[in-house]
């Protein structure tokens, strides 16, 4: 059975990326420091899949203990590279933890692939990349604009690392630029966990409607969009964990055509904030208690994914809806207040 390093496996996408390994016969060893996710999602994810993932808590910007590790388990087939903080806001307020943590970690980890023979890594990129692209959709070939957020910087200056390092040295890499990740597993026992006032639209929708938070802010109606509000893709999040195994296929089964190869993971379809706002309110029955106040700093107008790449060469494509997504956020988050109630 071959075995997968997820790095920041107890998180969003990380959890449910962990899921659909094992139920494609992967076996999985998780890397977390809990910085921004909490233990009991490993027992969530052996509820759903009866698998227990094994798992080692320490921090991977450490490169002694990252070394280590890699050493102990020299036998894995591949790393799937998710932690990293993550937030645009706070990463304008604290940008050197941002570089440290996002670039060291990353740095570690191909420092004990070169050392111990381990060649295939796929990278949680993010379409944050592109700044405001100039032309919609928005393709792999679209120039790397300047970043607006030292976290956006991280993406780009990873991605930098991985091409010249996948140049000089046996490693494959994938980086999947993901687009807006929403939603929730079917089964309500794994979802978005934002620890404190949530940064992201979903997540505060449904905090919104659950009764944790009063009143949803919608950042702007200026814009120069059909309904004035902020244009995103947005993307069920199990859709973007399927994608994280046909990378890692496409590597192990020796499909990778450049050492390092860069994929969108979007829809293809763009929605405004009022779009979701409006479908969120559709599927569930719930109105929504919300307003308009000025915009926020640093967002880009509009950005969705032109997904061609990613469907004829990578071979996978979103199946997921807007009403999937805002259905199973919902669900994730009715399952959580029954949780914290009890
Ligand atoms: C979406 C839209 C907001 C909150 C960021 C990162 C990206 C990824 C996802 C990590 C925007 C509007 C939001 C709110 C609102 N992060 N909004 N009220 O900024 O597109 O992407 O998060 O992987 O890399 O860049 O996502 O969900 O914060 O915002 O009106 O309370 O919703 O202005 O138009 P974003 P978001």
């Amino acid at each position: 059975m071959k075995k997968i390093l997820v790095t920041g496996g107890t998180g969003f996408i990380g959890s449910h990326t962990v899921v659909e390994l094992q139920q494609h016969g992967y076996e999985v060893v998780i890397v977390d420091n809990l910085s921004n996710s909490t233990i009991d999602v490993l027992d969530n994810i052996a509820k759903i899949t009866g698998i227990m993932p094994a798992f080692e808590q320490f921090d991977l910007a450490d490169a002694a203990l990252t070394a280590d590790f890699l050493k102990r388990n020299s036998d894995i087939s591949g790393i799937i590279h998710f932690a990293a903080f993550k937030a645009v806001g706070e990463s304008m307020e604290k940008p050197l933890n941002y570089y440290r943590n996002n670039l060291q970690s990353l740095i570690n980890l191909l420092e004990g692939m070169k050392t111990n023979g381990i060649s295939n890594m796929v990278f949680s990129s993010s379409c944050t990349v592109y700044g405001q692209p100039d032309e919609l959709p928005v393709t792999e070939q679209a120039p790397i604009k300047q970043a607006w957020s030292s976290y956006g910087n991280t993406k780009q200056m990873c991605e930098e690392i991985l091409r010249f390092t996948t140049l000089a040295h046996p490693i494959h890499a994938i980086a999947l630029r993901y687009f807006n990740p929403i939603g929730a597993h079917e089964t309500a026992l794994i979802g978005e966990l934002p620890l404190g006032v949530p940064n992201n639209l979903v997540p505060f929708i449904t905090q919104t409607a659950i009764g944790k938070r009063g009143c949803l802010s919608v950042f702007g109606d200026d814009y120069k969009t059909p309904d004035g509000t902020a244009i995103r893709d947005y993307i069920h999040v199990v859709d973007i964990a399927k994608a994280h195994v046909v990378a890692v296929e496409r590597m192990l089964n020796g499909k990778s055509k450049l050492d390092l190869e860069i994929f969108n993971l979007g829809t293809g379809t763009g929605f405004s904030v009022l779009d979701v706002i409006n479908a969120f309110e559709r599927v569930t029955g719930e109105k929504l208690n919300y307003k308009i106040v000025p915009r926020r700093p640093g967002d880009i107008e509009m950005v969705w994914a032109d997904t061609r790449f990613a469907n004829e060469e990578l071979g996978w494509k979103a199946e997921k809806n807007i009403d999937d997504m805002m259905l199973s956020a919902w669900k994730w988050e009715k399952a959580l207040a029954e949780k914290q109630s009890s």
